[in-house]
């Protein structure tokens, strides 16, 4: 019993140690070299730069929003392999978090003040979805990876031209998100439901008008 309560409360650390570096350390250490990589920064006029640095800070907080999400599934999830799949994910989102951050310090910006914020909302969010079934939770990754993908896809005709570093990691990352979705959907993860992913697409359409701006 006492090793049982121990290992709760040390899942509780882990836990609280990735909430924390997750919203407030904006560049973990990623895995893979950034997209971005050897692509010099072109020379962009104030709005441009503004207009840039509005995006990826949107990027950067949807994901910490997916760290978020995958670590409150994986807190609670009842099968071990579906918990070890969700929090792989959740490392590969750190290169994202990561290269976004990387992005954000190129354009002499910041990330969003609120991310803890956006943290503790996603976390409620995926624990709360895992704690109705492991299937739903692997199809909240689903709904998840789609939008995000969709909305990646319209990041890359709004970000400038000439932002050709920023347009590479929005490129990898909707590269990476359509994996994870694919994954999810082949581990079991059903489709959500009506009005399940309207009710998402709002959320995360008021994080991204809010983000865009704090
Ligand atoms: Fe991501
Ligand atoms: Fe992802």
């Amino acid at each position: 019993m006492f090793a049982r309560q121990l290992s709760r409360f040390d899942r509780a650390i882990v836990e609280i140690e990735r909430a924390l570096s997750a919203s407030l350390d904006a560049k973990p250490e990623a895995q893979r070299p950034s997209p971005a990589a050897g692509i010099a920064d072109a020379p962009l006029d104030e709005n441009q730069r503004r207009h840039a640095a509005g995006l990826m800070r949107v990027n950067h907080t949807g994901e910490v929003c997916a760290q978020a999400l995958y670590s409150g599934q994986a807190a609670v999830a009842r099968d071990e392999d579906t918990r070890a799949q969700l929090l792989h994910a959740a490392a590969e989102e750190t290169d994202h978090l990561a290269w976004c951050g990387e992005r954000l310090d190129a354009l002499a910006s910041r990330p969003s003040l609120l991310n803890p914020l956006w943290y503790a909302g996603s976390f409620a969010i995926g624990a709360v979805a895992a704690l109705i079934d492991d299937k739903v939770s692997l199809g909240f990754v689903v709904e998840t990876e789609r939008q995000v993908e969709a909305h990646l896809g319209e990041h890359l005709e709004k970000l400038p031209e000439a932002d050709a570093a920023s347009r590479a990691v929005v490129a990898q990352m909707q590269a990476d998100e359509a994996r994870h979705g694919a994954m999810a959907k082949a581990a079991g993860g059903i489709e959500l439901p009506p009005p399940i992913p309207a009710l998402m697409r709002f959320a995360s359409g008021v994080m991204k008008a809010v983000a865009y701006r704090i």
